[in-house]
């Protein structure tokens, strides 16, 4: 049943009702034990105080009924709290298969955003209602962090990674977008909107005011052959690098024995740090092509190579398997 705490911002996403359920479920229990904590006190206080000098205390044997309440009742409280709080997590940080997927760069200070179909825009994102929106992120400088607080989402948008979010917006309106991570003298004024159309209208903004866009996978394929990248990733392996068809989202064999998952991050490090994770088979020939391809760039890139597995370009099947990779990769950096 959707209901609307008051100070609280709109609910305009599918997870506003049931992080406010959470919030104010967490809420609700710390004001509950706090004021019975502080009640006890003042009665116990009153209670049972010392009403003459010669007053002494009297020995009070345990009682193991009274002990197994307070322990079992806040075990089952807490327990309970924490498999609701993981359900939530887990709807959050897994974007469905199909999730729309939109590029946001963070910059000092803007939010540079671009649609799968290729518009860019600054400061603004249009989305049309009740679409699964996969947003991935990156910063160009220093961490930003993206917050739209109608949508109950916030995440850090880290230079040198990717991050996701995702969400579906339910309600059309202009939304607050923040950044609120402090990110420089200008961080209060990176702020923008979100503005949420129904599909119709969404549609119209996109073939008249947001002007023509190149799809980011089709601009990468451009930049794959200007960059040289298909002289050695041809359409079969070749002598000097593997070929890129069907690799994303596949498990990938590495020369020094690990197995990596190849989702986003893995192939922007491969772009930029080519022999941080050298393919079985090959010798560490890449150059490096940091500082030579900016981050919108990398997006394309990547969303080229992407769309070279057409099934999980298709949708977010990889999304499951990012979440592993991203285990895998702290697990491996765990033990370096
Ligand atoms: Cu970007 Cu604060």
């Amino acid at each position: 049943m959707p209901f609307r705490l008051p100070f609280f911002p709109e609910q305009a996403s599918s997870f506003a009702h049931e992080v406010d359920a959470l919030t104010l479920w967490l809420v609700g229990m710390a004001a509950f034990f706090t004021v019975l904590i502080a009640a006890l006190v003042l009665v116990f206080a009153l209670k049972y105080r010392r009403r003459s000098p010669d007053q002494v205390g009297t020995r009070f044997d345990e009682s193991p009924l009274l002990e197994i309440v307070w322990t079992v009742i806040p075990l089952v409280v807490v327990l309970f709290t924490f498999a609701w709080g993981a359900k939530v997590y887990f709807r959050l940080y897994r974007p469905p298969a199909g999730a729309v997927e939109y590029h946001v760069t963070g910059k000092q200070w803007m939010w540079k955003t671009q649609h799968p179909t290729g518009q860019r825009e600054l400061n603004e994102l249009h989305l049309p209602v009740g679409q699964p929106t996969k947003l991935l992120m990156t910063s160009e400088d220093v961490i930003h962090s993206f917050f739209v607080p109608a949508f109950r989402v916030k995440a850090d948008v880290l230079p040198g990674r990717y991050t996701t979010m995702w969400f579906t917006p339910t309600k059309p309106g202009r939304y607050h977008l923040f950044c609120t991570e402090y990110c420089g003298a200008e961080h209060s004024k990176m702020i923008g909107s979100v503005i949420v159309q129904t599909p119709g209208d969404y549609e119209r903004w996109l073939s008249g005011e947001a002007g023509p866009g190149v799809p980011p996978a089709e601009a990468g394929a451009l930049l794959f052959e200007s960059l040289g990248c298909k002289t050695c990733h041809a359409e079969v392996d070749g002598a000097r690098g593997p070929s890129l068809r069907d690799v994303y989202g596949s498990q990938v064999e590495l020369a020094d024995g690990r197995t990596v998952v190849a989702a986003e991050e893995y192939l922007r490090e491969s772009i930029l740090n080519p022999t941080a994770k050298v393919v079985a088979g090959f010798q560490p020939v890449m150059p490096t092509y940091k500082g030579q391809i900016s981050e919108e760039n990398i997006f394309k890139l990547v969303a080229y190579v992407k769309s070279l597995t057409p099934e999980a370009a298709a949708g977010g099947e990889a999304a499951e398997e990012v979440v592993a990779a991203d285990d895998a990769s702290a697990s491996a950096e765990g033990t370096e």
